[in-house]
């Protein structure tokens, strides 16, 4: 499905996902510095379909992404995460997990139906003792949605969300061949008729 039907077929389609209940956050920050750097980096920034999904941003126009008619007041952000090629997925660690915000949004994603995409787990921490959040919570969501998670996650401490840029160069620089893999170098075409 494109969303945007002028654009050249080879610009990728790339959503940053928010998951923390206060608009325009640190995280919701972050989340579209990781998402220009990687654009840029893999050469794709030009004619991409770049947006940020803050949720938080979200929760006052269209209310909590729960209830028996959420599906079709978040139909608009739904068709945005289902076309995305790159998803970056960001939420603040709250309660040693993501937020409650970020798994209502998802729970709408059948299992599996985000296969098409390659998506990055972003989390924002106050202890370091919620490092393996990303791994043990946000990965396996995302997962079970179908995506692909080629890289490491990425985990920004609450002290270096002033400037990050370090720590999302470090993370880069590991992740840039499997992203590079995945998104920027032609797939093999197989046989006719495949
Ligand atoms: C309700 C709530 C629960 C939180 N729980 C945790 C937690 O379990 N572990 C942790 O490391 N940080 C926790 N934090 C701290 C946030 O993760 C941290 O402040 C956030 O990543 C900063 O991002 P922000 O400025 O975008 O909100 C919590 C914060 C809130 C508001």
């Amino acid at each position: 499905m494109s969303l945007h039907p002028h654009r050249p077929p080879s610009a990728v389609t790339a959503l940053a996902v928010v998951g923390n209940p206060r608009p325009a956050s640190r995280t919701a920050g972050l989340a579209r510095a990781v998402l220009d750097a990687v654009l840029a980096d893999l050469g794709l920034a030009e004619g991409a379909d770049a947006e940020v999904l803050d949720l938080g941003a979200l929760l006052a126009g269209a209310g909590a992404p729960l209830g028996a008619d959420s599906a079709q007041r978040y139909a608009d952000p739904l068709a945005r995460l289902h076309a995305a090629r790159l998803l970056i997925v960001a939420t603040p660690v709250y309660k040693g997990s993501y937020t409650g915000l970020l798994k209502s949004f998802l729970d709408h994603v059948a299992a599996g139906a985000l296969r098409d995409a390659v998506a990055v787990p972003v989390i924002t921490v106050g202890s370091p003792a919620h490092t393996l959040a990303a791994d043990v919570h946000l990965r396996p969501l995302l997962v079970e949605l179908g995506a692909s998670l080629p890289t490491p996650a990425l985990v920004v401490p609450e002290h270096a969300l002033a400037d990050p840029s370090d720590v999302v160069e470090a993370w880069l620089t590991r992740s840039r061949p499997a992203l590079r893999a995945l998104l920027a170098e032609p797939q093999p075409v197989g046989p006719a008729g495949s």
